[in-house]
């Protein structure tokens, strides 16, 4: 079966279903304040009077941090319910499209984005070649991809898998929202990220493993004591060449 087939989002009825307390959750998350979001929006370029796409914007707080910073941002999720949040945070005349990654998007035109970022939504979709030359599409060039996903040597440790080289679906269950949810996502090694990339008219030109900030020590010192030894997440920016159309 081709990826490209209309299928329906894998996490989406658990993103879905969680909507509104991962919204709640999100801002105050020690995760993502002191951890994962410091080192992604590292990788930015000046992002006032720049168009982005937020690739999975959920309920829109990096939209919110983006625009308030004089970026011009489009928001793209799978999940209504996300994009509900989205709507309340950043109102009315917010550009907001409910669609799948995992298909072309012809409602973004080529070459009209400078920056399309993704935080933590790579995971969700397998086929990353046909998703990064979507990317490519839509970018000026030489424009850039940042995004943050599962670190591929966590990924793999934590899964009880006998094969690194393949790209597997996987159940993880969180915790951390009310009652436990069973959230599917696409574990997959080193390669399966870097060459889709380079396939698709990228170079790699930066790549981040995060350690926690000293604010995450203080809120929750026995997971800063893993995170400053275990990595969980990788960040990367991605450049379209300058002479690509
Ligand atoms: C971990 S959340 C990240 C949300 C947001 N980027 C943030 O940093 O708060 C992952 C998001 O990806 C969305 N998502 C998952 N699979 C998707 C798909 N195939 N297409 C579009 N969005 C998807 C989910 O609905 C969810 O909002």
């Amino acid at each position: 079966m081709s990826n490209r087939e209309q299928t329906r989002p894998v996490a989406l009825e658990a993103y879905d279903s969680m909507a509104e307390a991962y919204a709640a959750a999100i801002e105050e998350n020690p995760r993502s304040i002191y951890y994962e979001r410091p080192a992604m929006l590292g990788l930015l370029p000046e992002v006032s009077g720049r168009r982005i796409l937020d690739a999975g914007c959920g309920p829109g707080v990096v939209m919110g941090w983006l625009a308030a910073r004089g970026a011009d941002v489009v928001g793209v999720d799978a999940s209504a319910n996300m994009l509900r949040f989205a709507r309340q945070r950043l109102g009315e005349t917010a550009v907001l499209h409910e669609a799948d990654l995992e298909q072309p998007m012809p409602f973004l035109a080529d070459s009209s984005f400078d920056v399309v970022l993704s935080s933590g939504t790579l995971g969700y979709v397998r086929d990353w070649l046909a998703l990064f030359r979507e990317f490519h599409r839509v970018l000026r060039s030489p424009g850039c991809v940042v995004f943050s996903v599962g670190h591929p040597c966590s990924d793999y440790t934590l899964n009880d898998t006998d094969d690194y080289f393949s790209t597997e679906l996987r159940k993880y269950t969180w915790r951390g929202l009310g009652a436990p949810i069973v959230v599917p996502c696409y574990r997959r090694p080193f390669s399966h990220m870097i060459d889709p990339i380079v396939r698709a008219g990228f170079s790699v030109e930066r790549m981040v493993e995060p350690v926690p900030t000293e604010e995450f020590a203080e809120v929750k010192p026995e997971e800063y004591a893993q995170l400053i030894r275990r990595p969980r997440v990788l960040c990367m920016r991605a450049r379209k060449a300058a002479n690509a159309v």
